[in-house]
C-alpha cells in the first residue's frame, strides 16, 4: 500500500523529501521494536512543557513590523490620490485607481478588469457564491439557489475555508487529487463534461494551501478550455500567494483570465487576491479580477451593498508601495524572514524522518504551508500526541471537505508565525509524534 493518496511523485517534483513507505512487514517489525524508546522520548517531550502553535498560516509579528510605516500614512493633509480622488468621501466603487494600477501589473490583468475592495478576499469569494446563489452568474439558466443540486470541485488536500463556504451554501463537494502541477485536470474535465450540476472549481494556483503546488500552464489551459455541461461553470482562482515566493525564483502564475478568453470561455475565471500576507492580515486590501462581463455582474450587486470601499486604506497602501516593484521588494523582505523557517522544517523532518519510511512532505517554493503525509490511519493520532506534548497542529482532516481525510494521513504545518527557535522545537516534537504514532500503528497491526 502506498504511503498516502498523493503518491511519492508529488513530493519529488516539488523538490521535497519523499520517502517511499510501504507498510510492509519488515518495516512494521522494525517500527514496532522502537515503541519503548519512542514512548520514552515522548514522555521527555511532555516534561519539557512546550506551548507551541503551528495551526494557522498567519504572518509573524516580525513580518507585520515590515509595514509599520503605513501607520503614518497617508499622513496629515494627504487625502487625494494621484488621480485627484478624495479618499475621505463616499464613492469609487471600483477602488482607488492608484492602487489598482499597481496590482493590475502584479496580477497581470487589465486595470479595468480589477477591483480593489475590502479587507479580505475570503469575503469576496463568499459574496461571489452568495450572488451566484441568489441571482446566478452571467450565463446561468437560473440562480444557483434554485437548482436542486449544486456541486463544487475541491482539489485535496485544500483550504478549509473554501470548503466552509461551499458547505454553508449547501453545495456538494466533490474531490479531485492535487498533483505537482495543480488539480488533476483530467479528473476535473471528466467530472464537468456531462454533469450540469457541477458549477465550480476551487483552485489556489500559486503555492497552494497546503501543498505548495503551482498550476502549470498546461493545466491552466486544460481547465479553462475543457467543455463543461454547466453553461455557468466558474473557476474560483484564489491567488492568495501570487507574490509569496520563498526562493529567488519568483514564479509567475499562469494567466488564467487571458487563457480563458483565448479558449472562448472568457467568463470562466474569477481571480481573488489580497494584501493580507503582504501588509496586515485584517487591515489589507482584497482584489477581484475577471472578464468585463463578470466584473460588471459583480459590480452591479456590489453597488447595492456598498457605496465604496475604504479608500483611505487603499491610498495608504499605494503610498507605502509606490509601485509594483515596491511590492516585490517588500515581498523579498518577507521571504528573508520566512525562508529560514521553511528550511528548518525540511531540515528537521529530513534528519528525524528521512530514512524511516513513515512520512513524506513538501518543500514548497512559496506560500505559507508544508503538507505532511504520515502513515495512513495515524494523522489524527499524531495531532493528538502533539497536543499532549504542548504543540497545537491544524486538526487532522482539515485539508479535506467536511473535515474528513479518507486516509487519515494528511497534516498541514504552518511555520510562519512562531519565531525560528519555536518552529524548530515544534517540528522536532512533531517528528517524535509521527514516529510514535507509526510505531503504535505497526505494533497494533502485528498484534491484530
Ligand atoms: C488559499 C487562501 N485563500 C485565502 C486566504 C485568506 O485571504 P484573505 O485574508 O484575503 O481573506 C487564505 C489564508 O490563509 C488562504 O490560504
Amino acid at each position: 500500500m502506498p504511503l498516502s493518496h498523493h503518491g511519492a511523485a508529488r513530493g519529488a517534483s516539488l523538490g521535497a523529501v519523499s520517502t517511499s513507505a510501504p507498510s510492509s512487514a519488515p518495516h512494521a517489525d522494525a517500527l514496532a521494536a522502537l515503541l519503548p524508546e519512542l514512548r520514552e522520548q515522548y514522555a521527555a517531550l511532555q516534561q519539557a512543557g512546550l506551548t507551541l502553535d503551528l495551526t494557522r498560516g498567519k504572518p509573524s509579528a516580525q513580518q507585520l513590523d515590515l509595514s509599520n510605516a503605513m501607520l503614518a500614512l497617508p499622513g496629515e493633509g494627504v487625502f487625494t490620490d494621484a488621480d485627484g480622488v478624495d479618499v475621505r468621501n463616499y464613492g469609487g466603487l471600483d477602488g482607488l485607481p492608484q492602487l489598482r494600477r499597481i496590482f493590475a501589473e502584479l496580477l497581470d490583468v487589465p486595470m479595468a478588469q480589477l477591483l480593489a475592495l475590502g479587507n479580505a478576499s475570503l469575503t469576496l469569494m463568499h459574496d461571489v457564491i452568495a450572488y451566484a446563489t441568489l441571482w446566478g452568474v452571467p450565463g446561468s439558466p437560473r440562480p444557483w439557489g434554485r437548482e436542486e443540486l449544486v456541486k463544487i470541485i475541491c482539489p485535496v488536500p485544500g483550504y478549509d475555508r473554501h470548503f466552509a463556504v461551499a458547505q454553508a451554501f449547501g453545495f456538494e463537494m466533490v474531490t479531485v487529487p492535487m498533483t505537482p502541477d495543480g488539480p488533476d485536470a483530467e479528473a476535473v474535465a471528466a467530472l464537468v463534461a456531462d454533469d450540469p450540476t457541477v458549477k465550480g472549481l476551487w483552485v489556489v494556483p500559486t503555492y497552494a494551501n497546503p501543498d505548495g503546488a503551482v498550476v502549470s500552464e498546461a493545466v491552466a489551459r486544460r481547465l479553462v478550455s475543457m467543455p463543461t455541461a454547466a453553461p455557468d461553470f466558474r473557476i474560483l482562482w484564489d491567488n492568495a500567494y501570487a507574490l509569496h515566493h520563498l526562493t529567488g525564483n519568483e514564479t509567475k502564475t499562469a494567466n488564467a483570465i487571458d487563457l480563458a478568453e483565448q479558449a472562448g470561455n472568457p467568463d470562466r475565471v474569477l481571480m481573488f487576491a489580497s494584501t493580507s500576507k503582504i501588509t496586515w492580515a485584517g487591515a489589507g486590501v482584497a482584489f477581484l479580477a475577471s472578464s468585463p462581463a463578470n466584473i460588471a455582474w459583480y459590480r452591479s450587486h456590489l453597488a447595492v451593498q456598498s457605496i465604496g470601499p475604504d479608500k483611505v486604506n487603499q491610498l495608504r497602501h499605494a503610498l507605502f508601495f509606490g509601485d509594483a516593484e515596491g511590492v516585490r521588494e517588500h515581498m523579498r523582505r518577507h521571504r528573508d524572514i520566512l525562508a529560514p523557517k521553511f528550511a528548518a522544517v525540511n531540515r528537521i523532518l529530513t534528519q528525524r524522518l528521512g530514512d524511516k519510511g513513515v512520512a513524506h512532505w513538501t518543500d514548497p517554493q512559496g506560500g505559507y504551508f508544508v503538507s505532511l503525509d504520515v502513515v495512513p490511519g495515524t494523522a489524527a493520532r499524531v495531532v493528538e500526541l502533539a497536543k499532549g506534548a504542548g504543540v497545537v497542529l491544524t486538526p487532522a482532516g482539515a485539508t479535506f471537505p467536511y473535515g474528513k481525510d479518507p486516509h487519515d494521513a494528511n497534516i498541514r504545518l504552518a511555520p510562519s508565525m512562531p519565531p525560528l527557535a519555536e518552529v524548530e522545537a515544534a517540528i522536532d516534537a512533531v517528528a517524535t509524534c509521527v514516529l510514535l504514532a507509526a510505531a503504535e500503528h505497526a505494533a497494533g497491526a502485528i498484534a491484530g
